[in-house]
């Protein structure tokens, strides 16, 4: 008989959340992790230490523009950089601890080393083989670099080498806009540095609402980020302690070059499938590498399911989350539900940027009609009384039924606001439901219900 009833493969969110609710679901399980530490990417070198670093810079941020604003005066804290990553590094370590510690409350095995899989069922850890009659690969994404540049993480950094950087750079150039970039370029620009982000394309974080693309790149311009848009990087040389980006102009072909002294890769991530024995085993793939999975997170072969940033979708914690949670119940009661309509995607920079559901652009190619309420953050008085009234919330809701279809904020803690539209949508709100619901004032959340009312009569307050 088999030791376990599921073996998981990776313990970043999509992993450890799907492990520990097999075991809820009252399946043996185990969890094969070879890292030093639970938790995956997302833990140890990516949204949580990413988060601290965001924190700090922004408190620092705070003390610089606002403080005396306010009647607080005094010198502006100075950066103790070590410090600031000793901070991040017990962030870090009292997160990974906690995944260890419901690891052992729900009596998960922690098999520590790189697991392959070697049969369906059968799962070698270095030089045991584990039985199981079933294995869930959750083993993630890392970042994919660009042809011609060659990443050592101390010049030429990926996220993970941007996190622990010796000291503050004078001088960091960003190759891609979308959410890495921006994230860890405000960071070090709000420590000091003077950041360039080299992009591809003519706006950033592709796929976003146009409008918040806009008002998201002034706002970050205004922080003292510049943008080389329109630019595609060809090739970075290193010298001794520096680098030089080359790039050329898409609108004249152009070539053209910066000199810096850190340069972060941030043109996106892969999935990680390397050394798994996918290939001896026949699991089918798609051309960008990822494992194909049905609608029960299944792959071709019986037994073994796939999650997360390994298979299609957003690479995000939290649908990773959800699709562990779904693979479990899928085991243990044969039926699992992910809603792939409402993931909510936040930049988690200052102010943070959210979205869920569909773009306009989107609803234009659909040819579905639809109405906006659009509410500017000027017209909260929370928002206002604590210097973060630039941004706006925008509700798009179907022309004929008022569903909610989609939302797309900037602007104060919009990571939060943003699920008050996810669990509406889930319950197939009207934007006159949001309206009609009574929210406590003065709190930021006035701005959704006041761009709910403007889908109707109007706002209040505008
Ligand atoms: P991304 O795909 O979001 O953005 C990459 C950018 O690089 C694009 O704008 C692209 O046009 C640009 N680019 C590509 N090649 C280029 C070239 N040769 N020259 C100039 N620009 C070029 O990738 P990113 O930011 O690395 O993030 C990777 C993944 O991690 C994403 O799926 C993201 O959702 C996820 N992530 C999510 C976070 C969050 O939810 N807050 C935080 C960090 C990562």
């Amino acid at each position: 008989m088999a030791a376990y009833d599921v073996i998981v493969i990776g313990s970043g969110p999509g992993g450890y959340v799907s492990a520990i609710r097999c075991a809820q679901l009252g399946l043996k399980t185990a969890c094969v992790e070879g890292r030093e530490t639970l938790g995956g990417t997302c833990l140890n070198i990516g949204c949580i230490p990413s988060k601290a670093l965001l924190h700090a810079s922004h408190m620092l941020h705070e003390a610089e523009h606002n403080f005396a604003k306010m009647g607080l005066n005094g010198k502006s804290p100075s950066v103790d950089w070590k410090q600031m990553q000793a901070y991040k590094t017990e962030t870090i370590r009292s997160n990974t601890n906690g995944v260890e510690f419901l690891f052992k409350k729900n009596k998960i095995d922690w098999i520590k080393g790189w697991g392959q899989i070697i049969t369906p069922g059968k799962v070698r850890v270095d030089d045991t083989v584990h039985e199981t009659k079933n294995i869930i690969i959750a083993s993630g994404s890392v970042p994919s670099s660009l042809p011609g540049i060659e990443v050592d993480e101390k010049i030429v950094v990926t996220s993970t080498g941007a996190l622990t950087l010796p000291k503050i750079p004078k001088k960091m150039v960003v190759i891609g806009a979308g959410v890495i970039g921006l994230e860890l370029g405000s960071v070090y620009a709000r420590l000091g540095s003077e950041v360039t982000v080299v992009e591809y394309l003519d706006a950033i974080t592709p796929g976003m609402d146009a409008e918040v693309q806009k008002t998201f790149q002034r706002i970050l311009k205004k922080q003292g980020l510049k943008f080389v848009m329109g630019a595609a990087v060809q090739s970075v040389d290193k010298l001794k302690t520096k680098a030089k980006v080359n790039y050329k102009l898409r609108k004249d072909e152009s070539y053209h070059q910066i000199e810096t002294d850190v340069v972060l890769v941030a043109t996106g991530r892969k999935p990680f499938t390397e050394g798994l024995g996918l290939k001896e085993l026949g699991v089918k793939m798609s051309d960008r590498g990822q494992i194909k999975t049905d609608e029960r997170w299944q792959t071709n072969i019986s037994g073994i399911f796939a999650i997360g940033d390994a298979i299609d979708g957003p690479m995000l914690a939290h649908k990773a989350e959800d699709e562990g949670m779904a693979t479990a119940d899928v085991i243990a009661r044969k039926h699992g539900h992910v809603n792939y309509n409402v993931i909510p995607g936040v930049i988690y920079t200052s102010p943070e940027v959210a979205n869920v559901g569909v773009t306009e652009d989107e609803l234009k190619q659909q040819g579905i009609a639809y109405k906006i309420g659009k509410f500017m953050f000027m017209g909260n008085g929370r928002a206002k009384a604590n210097f973060a009234a630039d941004g706006f919330v925008k509700l798009l809701a179907d022309a004929k039924t008022d569903r909610l279809l989609g939302a797309h904020i900037i602007g104060p803690s919009a990571g939060d606001l943003i699920h008050e539209i996810c669990v509406a949508m889930e319950f197939g709100a009207t934007a006159e439901d949001l309206a009609l619901t009574c929210h406590a004032h003065p709190t930021y959340s006035e701005a959704i219900r006041e761009a709910a009312l403007a889908c109707g009569l109007g706002a209040i307050h505008s």
